[in-house]
């Protein structure tokens, strides 16, 4: 019998094939993986996420939702509040942000410039400001009181003096405010 006759020659033949299988093996799970970042890379480009929101960042304060009468707080038909803000070297615009306690919000924001950050004080709020994109978040505020509201990213030699607050306030109290003016903010007061 050959097998008895040349054991480490049939071996060694096993050894090479078992090698080639799982050397093919591990080329068709790279071309795999490429296909599949290809296919998903194509998807991505032809198919951007849903619920991106673009805006021109060089237009953002002259026209559309960012102009700046309408900046602030604005009180819903549904009884929710959205927030528009602008981020731009070195503020934020509004530079004081008033929101009713016990109401659902969302803000609404970005930037016109280079990229900003929100952080509020005291809460989980934490988002970049993308030149060209909208950053929406959505909170609620049980306790009455001011929150800082520093720009958390880099943004240039005036980032440390850029700085905004988030005045919380009763809601009755809001909403006598959005009676009175179609956008609310704290700014001056
Ligand atoms: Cu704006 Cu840092």
């Amino acid at each position: 019998m050959s097998d008895q006759e040349h054991p480490a020659d049939t071996s060694s033949q096993a050894a090479q094939r078992a090698e080639q299988r799982w050397a093919s093996v591990s080329v068709v799970i790279v071309v795999l993986l490429a296909a599949l970042a290809a296919v998903f890379g194509i998807i991505h480009e032809t198919m951007p996420q849903a619920r991106v929101e673009t805006v021109d960042p060089r237009q953002a304060s002259i026209s559309g939702e960012f102009i700046e009468s309408n900046l602030g707080s604005a009180l819903e038909p549904d009884g929710s509040v959205t927030v528009r803000a602008l981020g731009q070297r070195y503020s934020f615009t509004p530079s004081c942000i008033t929101v009713p306690t016990d109401t659902p919000i969302t803000i609404r924001a970005t930037s016109a410039d280079v990229i900003h950050g929100i952080l509020i004080e005291g809460t989980n709020i934490n988002t970049m400001l993308i030149p060209g994109y909208i950053s929406v978040i959505t909170a609620q505020f049980q306790t009455r009181g001011e929150r800082l509201m520093p720009c958390q990213e880099f943004c240039s030699v005036g980032h440390e003096g850029m700085w905004g607050k988030v005045k919380v306030i009763d809601k009755a109290e809001f909403k006598t405010l959005a009676d009175k003016s179609k956008r609310v903010s704290c700014v001056g007061e």
